[in-house]
């Protein structure tokens, strides 16, 4: 077993490695967030389209999944969307109710106007099953101007920095995902600062020990835990993600005009596999037409018309693991380059 790598991030949460997979809707289920947390990261379960019943299953499932856990929180986190959250309030706050009686470790929140009333729902709601036990709060920012708030006026437990090569949706003007590691850890710097872990294009070990060296406290893969049998990605678009390059991958609204999901925030768009949807949205094909081949596709299977989200990192991504086996490798390659990189002094 690799050595343990620490970090901030793993001190808080109690984890042998600082790999942390995203929470993301409709494609990581608990079953994905508890094969991580089990292989020493922490694992996220993407919260999104289901009933108070269903999230209660999935989270009975999970705690019942792991070995002597007793009464102790559950080791995974429940990821949610802030603007969905807001359009449903009602229902996403018995979401939350949920997930907080059933003691998971953290919530996460993303891409919403207003997260600060979130926040605080979370922390004042009495729902806990483990009154002792408060859940961690992670907030994914785009921006510089998010990470200061969310640290300094939310004070929130995590702060997750998405650089513009992430998978998925993102700020379309968001710099790279060194640039923005590097602006948010000039900006909040010093013991006091939440951890800060870096998101998108990471697919290796050695991209996670140079996050680490630059002082991120742990990263979050989202693409790379697609390729597992645990992801509920379809066989046609895990292969489209197999074969695809990093130049393959384009940032883009076309993908939520074909799905009819064009409601995000204003300058976020999704990252995702260019296909016929890109083509023929930016040839100025109608709308309405696309989304019927798109939906048509979804039926039939081709990957010329689903949306296939994607972040650069795919080309460094050949084969479907279990992750479990991608979290163990990835921990023994930074062990590796961490040791490799002393070399380099003197
Ligand atoms: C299929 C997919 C779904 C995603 N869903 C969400 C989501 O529901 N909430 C969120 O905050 N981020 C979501 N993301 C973005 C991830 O949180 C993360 O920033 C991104 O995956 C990191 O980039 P990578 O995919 O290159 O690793 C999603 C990403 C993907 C690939």
């Amino acid at each position: 077993m690799a050595q343990v790598v620490k970090t901030k991030l793993t001190k808080l949460l109690g984890l042998r490695v600082p790999i942390v997979s995203a929470a993301m809707a409709y494609a990581s289920l608990s079953k994905l967030a508890v094969e991580v947390s089990q292989a020493g990261g922490f694992g996220f379960f993407g919260v999104a389209g289901i009933t108070n019943a269903q999230l209660r299953e999935q989270l009975y499932n999970a705690r019942a999944s792991i070995p002597d856990l007793g009464a102790k929180p559950l080791p995974i986190g429940c990821g949610f969307l802030g603007w969905i959250m807001d359009s449903k309030e009602d229902e996403y706050k018995q979401l939350i109710d949920v997930a907080l009686e059933n003691g998971v470790q953290a919530i996460w929140l993303a891409f919403g106007t207003d997260l600060h009333r979130w926040v605080q729902y979370i922390r004042n709601s009495k729902a806990s099953a483990l009154p002792a036990h408060k859940p961690l709060i992670f907030v994914q920012v785009t921006s510089v101007e998010e990470a200061l708030q969310a640290a300094n006026d939310w004070k929130v437990d995590v702060i997750v920095v998405q650089g513009n090569e992430s998978g998925g949706h993102g700020r379309s003007s968001a710099p790279s995902t060194m640039v923005l590691l590097s602006e948010v850890l000039a900006a909040l710097p010093g013991e006091n600062a939440p951890p800060i872990l870096a998101a998108g294009g990471i697919a290796n070990g050695a991209q996670i020990a140079a996050y680490l060296t630059a002082g991120a406290s742990g990263t979050v893969l989202g693409t790379r835990f697609l390729l597992t049998p645990e992801s509920p990605f379809s066989a046609v678009q895990k292969a489209a993600l197999q074969a695809a390059k990093s130049t393959n991958t384009v940032r883009t609204l076309a993908f939520d005009q074909a799905r009819g999901t064009n409601h995000w925030p204003a300058g976020i768009d999704g990252r995702g596999i260019r296909n016929k949807i890109v083509d023929e949205i930016e040839a100025g094909v109608d709308e309405k037409t696309v989304q019927e081949k798109h939906r048509n596709a979804v039926q039939a299977g081709d990957p010329n018309y689903l949306v296939i989200w994607s972040g650069q990192g795919v080309s460094l991504m050949n084969e479907i693991k279990p992750a479990r086996e991608i979290v163990q490798e990835l921990h023994a390659d930074i062990v590796q380059t961490l040791q490799k990189a002393q070399q380099l002094l003197g």
